[in-house]
């Protein structure tokens, strides 16, 4: 088995081999070519019935579709990145306002959850709509909501029952009906959004994902073929918040539960903090390289924890031959990331959060190959270099100015987590940030 042995929903319902661990290379090294293809990612059932063609979009487009939308957005993200306001740039004023935000808290116990979904939402919302909302914005509250329900329902006992019976169980009440619901009022209120961007649209000076996406529409508009279209656009930038909000800023969560449970490693982070960075200016994208004790800790928050077990599934593109045997053309094949993340062949303690994993003799950080929390091949995460800038900008800005604490001691801290589907989610806990 290839499970983390927090993962108690795989126990004994996977395994991909039989027998003795096979010697020789690892799956994932395998396999690439064919996981990669371009064709197709599948789709989670419970998305099968959204209120979209399931094929349009970034994340559930395949074939040429998908290769115009994603070198579109690849090419869109990093014009914004080098464009008027950089992508860091935004994380780090971002960045400020929670330090403002949790300097109100005045160090009072509270749940990070709502605060670093707003944050990390807010990156995909600077990008997309080129703007940030006010963490109290009811529309901002609301569009969140319906995002963390989701990913939480989809990650839910009952959703993975609904994988197994869609056929039968989607004339019936019940999870799905609700994804569906939460999913049409987030298209609406990007539609709305998308009318007043049409509105106000210069040509010679596009703000933002929409506008250089409706340029791209017009250019396009006489091609009956073209991939840029109105539905396209509304589920490429559904797919971006859809895949970019949950997944950064549940490892945040993980991340700062793993800092409460561990104060020795946090302690540290400070120090170096401290050290490269000091207290008098923000943190930057270039402090990494010369942070190699917190990249560890941040490389090992991915490691540990483990955000999508089972990645996302694939189907092959053409017969394959994989360990003596064929597997079929259109096979569908679930690349478990979490059987490299905790592959004992590549990380000495992988059940025990140990930044060690990341750091060599001298204390340099250290690439290790099994580190594939964005899986890989052309299908590889998106959003890889944005969600990394986050992570460091987020996790090195809060614990430049805060120190944190639990009203639990470290030894009784549980990391069991809340739910293990298709997102692996940490417990539910409560934090205090402490002005330092
Ligand atoms: C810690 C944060 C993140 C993790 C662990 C993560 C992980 C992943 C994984 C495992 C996949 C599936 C790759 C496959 O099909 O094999 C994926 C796809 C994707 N991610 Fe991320 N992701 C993160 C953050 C982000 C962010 C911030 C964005 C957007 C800015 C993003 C956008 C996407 C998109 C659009 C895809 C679909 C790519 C395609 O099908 O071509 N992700 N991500």
């Amino acid at each position: 088995m290839g499970m983390s042995s927090h993962c108690t929903w795989g126990q004994g319902l996977w395994s991909y081999y039989v027998g003795q661990r096979p010697s020789g290379k690892p799956w994932w090294t395998k396999l690439r070519p064919f996981l990669a293809g371009g064709k197709s990612l599948l789709l989670i059932k419970s998305f099968k019935d959204m209120p979209m063609p399931a094929s349009t979009g970034v994340v559930f487009a395949n074939g040429e579709r998908w290769k115009a939308l994603r070198r579109f957005s690849l090419a869109t993200m990093r014009d914004f990145g080098m464009g008027k306001r950089s992508v860091e740039e935004r994380i780090q004023e971002e960045a400020q306002c929670l330090v403002e935000e949790l300097q109100k808290s005045q160090g009072a116990l509270q749940d990070p959850t709502l605060i670093f979904h707003s944050i990390t939402a807010n990156i995909i919302c600077s990008i997309v709509f080129g703007r940030r909302f006010a963490y109290r914005d009811p529309d901002f509250l609301k569009l969140l909501d319906m995002f963390y329900q989701s990913f939480a329902l989809i990650s839910s006992f009952s959703s993975q029952v609904f994988e197994l019976y869609s056929g039968f169980l989607k004339y019936f009440p019940g999870t799905h009906r609700q994804i569906y619901r939460n999913m049409q009022e987030v298209k609406d209120f990007i539609g709305h959004s998308v009318e007043k961007h049409r509105e106000t649209l210069d040509p010679n000076a596009p703000r933002d994902f929409i506008d250089t996406y409706l340029l791209r529409m017009d250019k396009e508009k006489s091609d009956p073929n073209s991939e840029f279209h109105h539905q396209n656009l509304i589920n490429t930038v559904l797919s971006l918040f859809f895949a970019g909000t949950e997944t950064t800023s549940t490892t945040l969560r993980y991340g700062f539960l793993l800092m409460l449970k561990y104060p020795h490693i946090t302690e540290k982070v400070h120090k170096e903090i401290d050290q490269v960075i000091g207290s008098h200016r923000p943190p930057a994208l270039d402090d990494r390289a010369k942070m190699p004790y917190t990249e560890a800790v941040i490389h090992e928050i991915q490691r540990f924890g483990d955000l999508i077990p089972m990645g996302v599934p694939h189907v092959v593109i053409k017969d394959t031959k994989f360990r003596g045997y064929i597997i079929p053309k259109d096979t569908e094949v679930y690349p478990i990331l979490n059987s490299a993340l905790f592959d004992s062949r590549y990380f000495d303690t992988p059940d025990t959060f140990n930044p060690n994993h990341f750091l060599d003799a001298n204390g340099a950080l250290k690439k290790n190959e099994a580190f594939i929390p964005f899986s890989l091949g052309k299908r590889i995460c998106l959003g890889e270099g944005i969600a990394r800038a986050e992570l460091f900008l987020f996790f090195t800005t809060i614990l430049q100015n805060f120190s944190v604490a639990s009203p639990v001691a470290p030894e009784d801290i549980d990391l069991t987590p809340q739910e293990c589907g298709v997102g692996k989610l940490p417990p539910v806990y409560q934090i205090r940030f402490l002005s330092r």
